[in-house]
């Protein structure tokens, strides 16, 4: 047991059971023990939501639910993945020869995984490797770019062959997302994934990709993340018709991108715009602003400020946006209800998934108690603390 346990200093409390796990899960499959771990967080972003794809603000933590890599060389010539996720999809053992070449298909989880090695920064060699992760999957913390990061830093542990610069690393996850899942995200997942700083939430520019990490570490304050538990159809399409639809309106003023105009001059065209498009153009605008401000008042720990923009992030995304859901909805009402809490929003891409909600730790009990009386479809709960973000392990 003791050589199994290994050298566990500096590995974080979040992390440390799930890396047993996986290494122990590694030898089952595999016949020894792995030569390399990685790690990765999920994230839930507090404010600034379908902003990035916009070149817009936005205002996201790492979460202490973390995905796990571990693995090692291949001695057959061909590699070998193993999820040990129930919510993926059948079979969660592939085999591929990454020298010939991967083109995406089933099972789709794989294609995270077959993504981030095509668009690693350097031809990959065989392996064999194990993922775990404690981030939900679909539920709206980004279990897709905390598996695409991990897996990243693994192959950079693997390969001796870092990515020259953080923010490469990020994009690259994010292309594979694109390239391979045919999702049309933003940065926002993957680079929270990358820079995460224990303590901290992170500010960023998605037109200039400067980024700011500012404390968020008061005891007296908490981060409660909230699990609908439910995830709707809609979630796959809507996504990019909604990009579609803010580039189109961003197209009309000849900018580049929505964060470029105001809402004056969104109003001045009123007349001449899909009503639709002009109300999805109005929630980035309004949000883009709105994060800004919320990033300031947090600085000045003014929480009342930053709780009031949350509720009008999330107002605007269920009005204006039309990406909330009536779960999402009841989470968030209920929790504005009880005394202690400054604001609650859905976070993430929506039509299911989770809220994020800033109270006063003293008022964490009472909420849960609250939201567990009102919402009938059965929530779950995460106290979150920011944690750092992707790293290698040592094993
Ligand atoms: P999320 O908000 O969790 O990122 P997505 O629908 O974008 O939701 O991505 C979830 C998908 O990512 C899963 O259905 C699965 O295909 C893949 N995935 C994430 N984590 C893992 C994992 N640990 N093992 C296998 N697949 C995973
Ligand atoms: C996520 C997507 C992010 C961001 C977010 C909405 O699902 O991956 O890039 O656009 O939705 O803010």
């Amino acid at each position: 047991m003791a050589r199994r346990l290994g050298n566990m200093a500096g590995v974080s409390g979040h992390v440390a059971p799930i890396l047993e796990n996986a290494k122990l899960k590694f030898e089952e499959k595999f016949g020894e023990l792995p030569a390399y771990a990685a790690v990765a967080p999920g994230r839930v972003n507090l404010i600034g939501e379908h902003t990035d794809y916009n070149g817009g603000f936005v205002f996201p933590m790492a979460v202490p639910m973390v995905t796990v890599v571990v693995g090692r060389e291949s001695q057959d010539g061909k590699s070998q993945v193993y999820t040990m996720s129930d919510a993926a999809d059948e079979p969660r053992l592939v085999e591929f020869v990454v020298k010939d070449g991967l083109q995406p298909g089933t099972p789709k989880w794989a294609n995270y995984v077959k993504g981030v090695i095509a668009n690693f920064h350097e031809p990959v060699k065989e392996f064999q490797a194990v993922i775990i992760t404690s981030v939900p999957l679909g539920g709206g913390l980004s279990s897709s770019a905390s598996l695409e990061v991990a897996f990243y830093t693994f192959l950079e542990a693997l390969m001796k062959s870092n990515a020259s610069s953080l923010t490469e690393k990020a994009l690259k996850c994010q292309k594979a997302e694109h390239d391979f899942a045919g999702m049309p995200c933003g940065i926002m997942d993957q680079f929270i994934a990358v820079m995460a700083k224990h303590g901290h939430a992170l500010l960023l520019d998605c037109r200039s990709m400067d980024w700011e990490q500012v404390p968020l570490n008061d005891p007296d304050i908490a981060i409660l993340v909230t699990n609908s538990n439910v995830r709707h159809e809609l979630s796959g399409s809507e996504y990019p018709e909604r990009r579609k639809h803010c580039e189109e309106v961003a197209q009309v003023f000849g900018v580049k991108s929505l964060r470029e105009l105001s809402v004056q001059q969104l109003d001045e065209k009123a007349g001449v715009l899909d009503p639709k498009k002009l109300q999805r153009a109005r929630h980035v605008i309004t949000e883009i602003e709105r994060t800004s401000k919320a990033a300031d008042a947090l600085k000045l720990k003014d929480y009342n400020q930053f709780g009031k923009l949350m509720v009008e992030s999330h107002e605007s995304l269920r009005d204006d946006y039309e990406v909330s859901c009536k779960e999402l909805d009841e989470l968030v009402n209920a929790a504005i209800e009880v005394d202690g809490v400054y604001g609650s929003r859905m976070t993430g891409g929506g039509f299911g998934g989770c809220t994020v909600t800033l109270l006063k730790r003293s008022s964490v009990e009472g909420v849960i108690s609250h939201i567990q009386s009102k919402y009938k479809k059965g929530a779950t709960f995460f106290i979150c603390q920011p944690v750092e973000g992707a790293k290698v392990i040592e094993i």
